[in-house]
């Protein structure tokens, strides 16, 4: 077990090594995912050879409608960790986020750690990153723009993350003035700013101020994948906070609630939180997101097979999402998110 640390840096390291476990998965609730089945369609005329998963992220095209999901950064593993990721991402051509870049406002000590991402990759979407907590403490939002140049963003994430401030050690539930701060931010800007969880899942109703606030993306980060709840309960020296360890609103019902929203609103939705096979990213697709994201497998595929470990990850992955969209009778992207592949088990049995 990790000793409890004082420095953002040390706090990194701890994260990576509980995240590394599966000691940190949801216990009693799930994404939701396993709620649905896709609708067989006997009378499919797809090609499967013509499927394309070609996708527009924000002003980039992409290869697989999938990003690599924020995670480090800051701490000295995360040199190597984000060097590695980046170069799967770039040979991959999917977006990449670099984990919090808060460490980044505080000294220059690691400033590589997370200029290796843009150098490794330097042409796909690379997504900066900065909590909420940080957002609204901040007089200058200047520093956001540094944080963007520093990485040569394509779009800057803010996350919130109040569960975890809520829970870790040395944490901030402090969010007062966000979304004032996140309007501001999304004005001074030159890139798109999307707002993501961690893990606790965002609501339609949060959705709808964010868009109205000026946020171009979204990512759901629901309950079912990592808890941070739990991991920052086993980083602390007791267990307070046990009762929130399965905090959130799952996955596949945030997607499902919030593409809708699509009809009214240009924005990117992200479907994340406990993404961990084929068929995951495939019902976060079909549920409506424009691209599914995984954290925690990517991290421990990493650490196992290296960067040829996450690409043949992705790429398995998505030889098995053709295979579905043949199988639904869906060409394309398009026809997948839109044609109701899905039957919820209760219209089975
Ligand atoms: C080691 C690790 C570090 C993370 N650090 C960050 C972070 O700095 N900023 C952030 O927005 N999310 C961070 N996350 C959260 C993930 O981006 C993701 O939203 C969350 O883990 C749920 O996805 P998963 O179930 O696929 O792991 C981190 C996740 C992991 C595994």
């Amino acid at each position: 077990m990790p000793k409890k640390s004082d420095s953002t840096s040390d706090r990194k390291r701890e994260h990576i090594e509980l995240c590394l476990t599966d000691q940190v998965a949801f216990k009693n609730k799930t994404t939701g995912f396993e709620y649905y089945d896709f609708e067989h369609n006997a009378i499919t005329e797809v090609d499967i050879r013509k499927i394309d998963f070609t996708t527009q992220f924000f002003k980039k095209k992409i290869s697989y409608p999938f990003l690599i999901s924020c995670m480090t950064g800051g701490t000295p593993e995360a040199g190597s960790i984000n060097a590695e990721l980046a170069v799967a991402a770039q040979k991959l051509n999917i977006p990449i986020g670099v984990g919090s870049q808060r460490q980044a406002l505080e000294n220059d000590k690691y400033l590589d750690t997370y200029k290796i991402i843009r150098k490794n990759a330097p042409t796909v979407p690379v997504l900066g990153n900065l909590g909420a907590a940080e957002l609204v403490k901040l007089k200058i939002l200047d520093k956001v723009s540094y944080l963007v140049d520093i990485i040569n963003a394509d779009a800057m994430i803010i996350h919130v993350n109040s569960l975890q401030e809520l829970l870790q050690p040395e944490g901030e539930p402090n969010f007062k003035g966000l979304l004032k701060k996140l309007n501001m931010l999304t004005k001074k800007l030159k890139v798109p700013v999307i707002v993501k969880e961690v893990g606790s899942g965002i609501s339609k109703r949060a959705v709808q101020k964010l868009l109205d606030n000026g946020v171009q993306g979204i990512d759901v980060a629901g309950a079912g994948g990592t808890s941070w709840a739990g991991v920052e309960i086993l980083r602390s020296t007791n267990s307070k906070g046990d009762e929130f360890w399965d905090w959130g609103l799952p996955t596949a019902f945030c997607i499902k609630q919030i593409a809708p929203l699509k009809e009214y609103h240009e924005f990117v939705l992200i479907g994340s939180g406990g993404i961990n096979s084929a068929f995951d990213a495939a019902k976060a697709l079909a549920l409506g997101a424009d691209v599914a994201a995984s954290a925690r497998i990517i991290l421990q595929t990493l650490d196992k097979g290296g960067v040829e470990g996450v690409i043949s990850l992705v790429t398995g992955w998505f030889k098995t999402i053709k295979k579905i969209m043949f199988l639904t009778g869906s060409n394309n992207l398009y026809e997948f998110r839109h044609k109701n592949n899905l039957i919820h088990k209760s219209e089975l049995y």
